[in-house]
């Protein structure tokens, strides 16, 4: 049998954690990019680079000629993009970096699969930031795009140019819409993990304060393992298509705070309105303010997704459920602070 080789844009991050995991379980050869950094860009991934059958290289989705390079000596039979300037608040202030690795660095790893001798498919990670503002109670592979952020739009472009390639140039080719997904690999500067640390260390008396923006936008929170599934399931199916990945059940950041405070066993009360809500410990003292230096130019308020294709043609379900997931990522801060 043919030696099954992937090739990860993004294996530094959170997805990219859980699905080099998946894949060396199934026996893959990994080859992951990693771009120069003044810290460690490996540091989640550490626990793979002892393995014989991962491989990590410098590289950059913007860096046409290393994506070339790269697909010619690693002859990938999956090529798995995950690679994003992935934080939508970040994206408003740098919009055209965000555009260049969002939207263009896909188009660049499309164009040497085209030209590469090569038969290899191709895994896109898009978002359901790109329903953005949406009258739709649930959103699926038929909902139309209205993105509200740099970070969005530039991902309509990625799905968009993925669907060309494979129409036009009979790439296997497949875009994931992919809802939020969570887990104790999460970057740091995303709400949940947010949340998470800040009040694991409050609750040992090792912060004070935890500051955040907009409470009441409501989110599809799954975990990154269940979805790391979903992504190699949407690669082995007889034809390239497009799913939506997601739980199809919604929660506002406040209802996410309040699980994770009675999980640590944090009493808190709610007072106040818009930027003068706080909430207070059972001594009084606040631990959670609002700024308006997290809020958002735009904001998407609502989404939840309908998972009902995925379900038929890829036999795939979310199975790991809020709780788990809020308790898992707590007993990892815990951990860390001990
Ligand atoms: P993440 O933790 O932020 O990881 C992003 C990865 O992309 C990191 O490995 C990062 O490298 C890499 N990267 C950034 N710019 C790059 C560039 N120019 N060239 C090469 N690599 C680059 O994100 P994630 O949560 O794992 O998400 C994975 C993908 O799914 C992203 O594309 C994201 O937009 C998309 N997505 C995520 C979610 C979610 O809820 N997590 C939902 C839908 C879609 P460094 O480590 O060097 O920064
Ligand atoms: N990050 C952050 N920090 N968000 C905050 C904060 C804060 O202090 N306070 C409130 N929020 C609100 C945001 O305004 C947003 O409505 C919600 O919390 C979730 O924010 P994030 O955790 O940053 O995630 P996101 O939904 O914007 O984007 C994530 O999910 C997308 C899929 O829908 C990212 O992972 C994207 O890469 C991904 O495509």
């Amino acid at each position: 049998m043919k030696k099954k080789i992937a090739l990860i844009f993004g294996v530094t991050g959170q997805d990219g954690y859980y699905l080099s995991d998946l894949l060396l379980k199934k026996k893959y050869v990994v080859h992951g990019i990693k771009r120069r950094s003044s810290s460690v860009p490996t540091r989640k991934i550490e626990k793979y680079l002892n393995n014989k059958n991962f491989h990590i290289h410098y590289g950059d989705i913007t860096d046409t000629s290393s994506i070339q390079n790269l697909i010619e000596k690693i002859k990938p039979t999956e090529i798995y993009n995950l690679a994003a300037q992935s934080h939508v608040g970040v994206s408003f202030f740098t919009p055209l970096y965000t555009a260049n690795v969002n939207a263009i660095g896909v188009l660049t790893i499309l164009e040497a699969i085209k030209n590469s001798k090569n038969n290899i498919k191709f895994y896109q990670a898009g978002t359901s930031e790109m329903f953005g503002k949406t009258l739709e109670k649930k959103q699926n592979e038929k909902t139309t795009f209205n993105p509200q952020s740099p970070y969005g739009t530039a991902k309509v472009f990625a799905h968009q140019i993925t669907k060309n390639y494979r129409e036009a140039y009979n790439i296997y080719a497949c875009n994931g819409i992919l809802f939020n997904h969570e887990s104790p690999m999460r970057g740091e500067n995303f709400v949940t993990k947010k949340i998470v640390s800040s009040l694991a260390k409050i609750k040992l008396g090792l912060q004070k304060k935890l500051v955040l923006g907009n409470l009441y936008s409501k989110r599809d929170w799954g975990h990154a393992k269940d979805y790391v599934d979903a992504i190699y399931k949407i690669l082995q199916q007889k034809k390239a298509d497009d799913y939506v990945i997601s739980t199809g059940k919604e929660y506002t950041i406040k209802e996410f705070i309040n699980i994770t405070a009675k999980k640590l066993k944090l009493q808190i009360k709610w007072k106040g309105k818009g930027l003068k809500e706080i909430a207070i410990d059972n001594s009084g003292k606040t631990i959670i303010t609002v700024s308006k230096i997290y809020f958002r130019p735009l904001e998407v308020d609502y989404l939840k997704g309908d998972s009902s294709k995925a379900r038929k043609k890829l036999k795939w379900k979310s199975k790991i459920k809020i709780d788990q997931l809020i308790e898992e990522m707590i007993d990892f801060e815990i951990k860390q602070l001990n």
